[in-house]
């Protein structure tokens, strides 16, 4: 479909009234899976699995790590739908097919959106395995005029000129770091700044310096055109970094610039390792969702 096909309510409906008449239970919140972060949709329960490729509208995913399927279930009790496997601009996707599901996801009832990614460190106090809860984003991909809202705005949708200063929504932040108190995870979560790159090539170290100097504490290559439309819709976001690597900032320490660090293998294995935490953060939240 072309940009403005994708992009438009009809085919986003049309999308969503399929979904609609294919399970049994609405999802109240949508969780994006992030690279090696798939294990999040295996816990759900009374589980009813979609490929993308099964559904109508639906992009493909084209990245080793993430599946292509559409999960629906429960977490902690609450109806969920999970993405295993999310599109990034730099599979040469447009911003309007990035962000596809989440317009259908906002059109089946959807209020809140989850979205997990691996990223890079760019803070010092950040370790690898680290977990960044998103307080904030710098899009050098939005500030270079790349925004998944341009074009004819359909107000069925949203506003033409949507808020993003409160982006990340404070009360579900509380709620993330109230979760990680009672769990004890403290010692390796924090919150930060989320800088967006368009990749796939990673930063350079003088493009990390500039981003560090910017204010950024991790870096990425998605989840920015998802929020933006996600606000769009009027969905309340939460977003959280996995710290995979540490991005390079140094010429003289090559352990810190050695390329394997920054490598998709890489990525993987750490997700691998913090994956149990992560699903717990994750299910503890959801639960407390369903109490508020
Ligand atoms: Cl853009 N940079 C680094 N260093 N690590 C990443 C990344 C970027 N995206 C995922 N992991």
């Amino acid at each position: 479909l072309s940009y403005r096909e994708r992009s438009s309510y009809e085919v986003c409906k049309e999308t969503a009234d399929w979904i609609r008449a294919h399970i049994a239970q609405h999802p109240k919140t949508a969780i994006i899976c992030g690279s090696g972060l798939g294990d999040l949709a295996d816990v759900l329960e009374k589980k009813a699995v979609f490929l993308y490729e099964d559904i109508p509208h639906f992009p493909r995913s084209t990245v080793a790590g993430h599946a292509g399927r559409l999960v629906f279930g429960e977490l902690s009790g609450q109806p969920c739908v999970c993405m295993q496997g999310r599109f990034h601009c730099y599979e040469g996707y447009c911003g309007s097919t990035v962000t596809f599901p989440i317009r259908v996801f906002s059109l089946l009832g959807v209020e809140v959106l989850i979205t997990t990614n691996a990223a890079g460190g760019l803070n010092h106090h950040f370790q690898v395995g680290d977990i960044m809860f998103i307080r904030d984003h710098i899009s050098t991909f939005g500030l270079g005029g790349q925004n998944p809202l341009h074009g004819p705005n359909d107000e069925r949708l949203g506003v033409r000129f949507p808020c993003m200063s409160d982006a990340y929504d404070p009360d579900l932040l509380s709620l993330a770091m109230e979760s990680v108190q009672e769990l004890g995870f403290q010692s390796f979560v924090h919150t930060g700044v989320y800088c967006m790159l368009a990749g796939p090539s990673y930063e350079t170290i003088a493009e990390s310096r500039m981003l560090q100097a910017l204010g950024a504490d991790a870096v990425g290559m998605s989840t920015v055109p998802e929020v933006i439309v996600a606000r769009h819709c009027g969905l309340r976001v939460l977003g959280l970094s996995l710290i995979t690597n540490r991005a390079a900032t140094s010429y003289s320490s090559p352990e810190e610039a050695c390329h394997e660090a920054a490598s998709h293998e890489a990525v993987l294995r750490v997700s691998v390792a913090r994956a149990e935490a992560l699903c717990r953060l994750v299910a503890r939240l959801t639960a407390r969702l369903g109490e508020s």
